[in-house]
């Protein structure tokens, strides 16, 4: 195993390099929506750094002051950062969802959570309530001209870009039917053999039960989804993200059982049902993209909880992938409250790398970073393909869990790493890579200037002034003060996912 050395720059943080209550006010409900021109700038914003940062994440906390239980079931807020000319503009939206809508014209809580969140009055008033809300608070990605807001559990939002106003929900020209999930981690091939080189969007369905129906969509640069094909794996799936490959889509399937009784009887919410069997293997399913190739290749092996995975690789008859680990699921308990979570008692996620031999059907793994880190990130077009360059969040220290508070760069190559800090006030969100030089077909080298020639930008909250700032980091070196601090004038509650676009709008 290769190695790791850890370089960090010099810092006065004291021992913890956080404080809890600084933490928890990130948290807080954002209500307001705001349209502005960003002027508090430290640093300059680059010329070259043109087109639009969309956002997704949970802007509200509470309804009129009823908290909800876990920020996971928090109403979809879309953050829009456009880059234009040196400057940069701010604007964001709730996702209206009808069950928005209603709650907010209620003052209440009208609907359950997945995460556990309940109707007022008790198990007897959520007993039997099977009417869950489309949050659509997942992710956000601008794909074939539409703006589109994702949840995993049901379709997709779409939404009008320059104004942010809710259009409706997508069904693709009625290829999903209503209440259909669409995942809210697809991922580009930026160039699709079996679109003669063109990028397909690819994404899944998870339809869950005693066996699961795995769907994998994949759409074109029209928006139009061009391949469906579904699959049945035996057991119950509790899958969020996947990776691709040219060839494959491949699925990690967590140790996990469903126990429906509480829930149906309103004790606890759906995904508070779900428990972790340590015991258990997890499966790698692999999936061929090609329609034609029925059929599935399922290999056991020991990886603890995934949610998120970085990126995929064929070589010769291995699939390499590189997934962050949990030793075990972080479970939702109905009687706790996540802002008073003990950070030191939980384990963190790790970044493991899997070699699947497909030929003898083995899987070996190696850990890679074991910094407590999530929300990792690469070059657009290195997904599915040989890349050296990940960016993640990661916690200051390099041991224990503790809330994100730096950004990693990771060289897989020389096994060097690099650390970005915003402790001890400021606190990490997903990172994105944006390259200096985008839409460089593969077929001309694809890159250009390096795989790290680029920005990564991300939200930092900064609990000193309780707002958020957004962070442009020099991808090449992370040692550097960053290029730019932009500050908002509120906070942004802590997100989720992202995604950019080379499009401006504003
Ligand atoms: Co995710």
């Amino acid at each position: 195993m290769q190695t790791f050395q850890v370089y960090e720059q010099g810092s006065t943080v004291p021992e913890k390099s956080y404080n809890r209550g600084d933490w928890q006010r990130g948290y807080e409900s954002l209500e307001k929506e705001f349209d502005y021109w960003i002027d508090d700038v430290e640093g300059e914003i680059p010329q070259e750094l043109q087109g639009t940062l969309f956002r997704n994440g949970p802007g509200l906390l509470d309804i009129k002051g009823q908290r909800i239980h876990h920020p996971f079931d928090g109403d979809g807020m879309i953050s829009r950062i456009t880059f234009s000319n040196g400057r940069a503009h701010f604007r964001n939206r709730f996702v209206r969802t009808q069950e928005y809508l209603e709650e907010q014209k209620a003052g209440k809580i009208l609907y359950r959570g997945v995460f556990g969140t309940q109707k007022p009055g008790g198990w007897l008033a959520n007993a039997l309530n099977f009417k869950l809300k489309n949050i659509a608070n997942t992710n956000v990605i601008y794909w074939g001209g539409k703006l589109l807001a994702l949840w995993e559990a049901a379709e997709p939002y779409r939404l009008e870009p320059y104004t942010l106003e809710t259009l409706g929900k997508e069904y693709f020209n009625g290829v999903l039917s209503e209440g259909e999930a669409f995942s809210a981690h697809p991922r580009v091939d930026f160039s699709c053999a079996q679109d003669n080189g063109a990028p397909s969007l690819v994404n899944f369905s998870i339809k869950p039960g005693l066996s699961t129906t795995i769907t994998i969509f994949e759409l074109n640069t029209e928006g139009k989804i061009v391949r469906q094909h579904a699959h049945s794996v035996p057991g119950f799936a509790f899958i969020h993200d996947f990776a691709i490959t040219p060839n494959y889509c491949i699925f990690f399937q967590n140790p996990v059982t469903f126990n429906p009784i509480p829930f149906v009887l309103g004790m606890r919410g759906a995904g508070e049902c779900i428990k972790f069997q340590p015991e258990q293997p997890t499966r790698l399913i692999i999936i061929s993209r090609n329609p034609k190739q029925k059929g599935v290749k399922i290999i056991e092996t020991r990886a603890g909880f995934v949610f998120h995975h970085v990126n995929a690789i064929e070589r010769e008859d291995e699939i390499v992938i590189d997934s962050l680990c949990y030793e075990s699921l972080p479970e939702v308990q109905p009687e706790s409250d996540f802002r008073q979570v003990d950070f030191d008692a939980l384990k963190p996620g790790q970044l493991w790398r899997f070699h699947l031999n497909l030929k003898d059907e083995t899987v070996h793994r190696e850990l890679l970073v074991s910094r407590c880190c999530e929300f990792p990130t690469l070059h657009p077009q290195k997904v599915g393909r040989p890349y050296r360059y990940l960016y993640m969040g990661g916690a200051h220290a390099e041991s224990g869990n503790a809330p994100l508070q730096a950004f990693m760069k990771v060289d897989l190559e020389s096994g060097k790493q690099q650390l970005w800090s915003a402790a001890p006030h400021g606190f990490a969100s997903e990172p994105i890579f944006v390259p200096r030089t985008p839409h460089i077909p593969a077929s001309q080298g694809g890159t250009k200037g390096g795989e790290d020639d680029g920005w990564v930008l991300a939200l930092v909250y900064d609990s000193e002034y309780h707002r958020s700032d957004v962070v442009i980091l020099d991808a090449k070196d992370f040692h550097k003060e960053p290029i730019a601090r932009l500050h908002l004038k509120h906070h942004v509650p802590y997100g989720l996912h992202g995604s950019f676009t080379s499009e401006c709008f504003v």
